[in-house]
């Protein structure tokens, strides 16, 4: 749906902003991926890459990728560490129905090794099935559905050692300790600000003991000279690029606001902390305009997070 104008992020109460933000996104896939090229110059790239070089497959060589959008996160985590197997979550079907199609053709031209098509019964346990939950008792959530393949739980069969999930970030249809990483790029920002550390809480519940949580995620510049620039970049080019090529310019107008919006850097790795998470480094990428925030799972912590 086509908008003029969305309320602005800080008026938007919890339930509603979920809503916008679901909206938004199922209107925007098509430009979804040139937009964020050209609007970063590119760096979205880079940054993606900068946090799949990061990551550490220690035990289940298991990646969560949350709110994976058109699954450019997992893709690359697909293409750096060959051997693993992804599971992706959004709530916005048509994002993941884009990121299937991108899926299929990464697999077709063989941009990784040994990944083939899931053949039937892949999601039952068949020879390349990778669902979290294949065959276990879990919590599967409400919102599920398929896209390929529909399997006996009602999920989305993506092809080779990638599955796309419909779901809220919010409630994690994984029973626990699942994966080594589990990663938001770009997405805790369109989280609702009282359900951000219960989205952090369920990503460590999601990840063994010793394994990283990441978020990428961009902020407004601290420095004095970038801090004024960003903004008027922001403020003044940014929506007028986006309309050019968006069908929605609205939802380049709700980007503005929600990076704006977004807590700096200390109060967000303040955020971590207080969710439970360890060891936490953040690295600022292209001048502090976005930040990779990795922490780690404590050891010792059982599964009642
Ligand atoms: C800016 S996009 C990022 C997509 C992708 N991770 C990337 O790197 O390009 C944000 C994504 O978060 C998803 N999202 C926001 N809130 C969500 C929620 N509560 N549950 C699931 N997905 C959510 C949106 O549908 C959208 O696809």
């Amino acid at each position: 749906m086509k908008q003029t104008a969305y309320p602005p992020v800080s008026e938007l109460p919890g339930k509603r902003h979920a809503e916008v933000v679901q909206e938004i996104f199922d209107t925007v896939p098509e430009a979804y991926d040139l937009l964020n090229r050209v609007l970063s110059l590119r760096r979205d790239v880079a940054w993606r890459r900068f946090a799949v070089e990061r990551m550490r497959f220690f035990q289940t060589r298991r990646l969560l990728d949350l709110a994976t959008g058109t699954a450019d996160l997992a893709l690359a985590a697909l293409r750096r560490h060959g051997d693993i197997e992804v599971v992706g979550l959004d709530f916005a079907r048509q994002m993941l129905m884009r990121g299937l199609e991108k899926t299929r053709r990464a697999v077709r031209k063989r941009r990784w090794g040994g990944l083939r098509e899931s053949g039937p019964g892949a999601g039952r346990g068949g020879e390349g099935g990778c669902l979290a939950e294949r065959d276990r008792p879990g919590r599967p959530g409400p919102d599920m559905m398929a896209v390929g393949e529909e399997t006996s739980l009602g999920r989305i069969r993506g092809p080779g050692r990638i599955d796309l999930v419909q779901g809220d970030v919010r409630e994690l249809p994984f029973r626990g300790a699942d994966f080594d990483v589990a990663a938001i790029a770009f997405g805790i920002r369109n989280v609702p600000v009282a359900d951000r550390q219960g989205v952090l809480k369920e990503m460590i519940r999601c990840v063994v003991p010793g394994g990283q949580v990441m978020i990428l995620e961009m902020h407004l510049p601290e420095s004095p000279y970038m801090g004024p620039l960003y903004r008027l970049y922001l403020n003044r080019l940014l929506p007028r690029i986006a309309g050019l090529f968006s069908a929605n310019p609205a939802a380049y107008r709700y980007l503005v606001d929600s990076i704006s919006n977004f807590p700096g850097p200390a109060a967000f790795g303040s955020l971590m902390a207080a969710a439970g998470l360890r060891d936490i480094v953040q690295y600022p990428l292209t001048l502090g305009a976005t930040y990779l925030h990795v922490g780690n799972r404590p050891e010792s912590s059982g599964s009642g997070l």
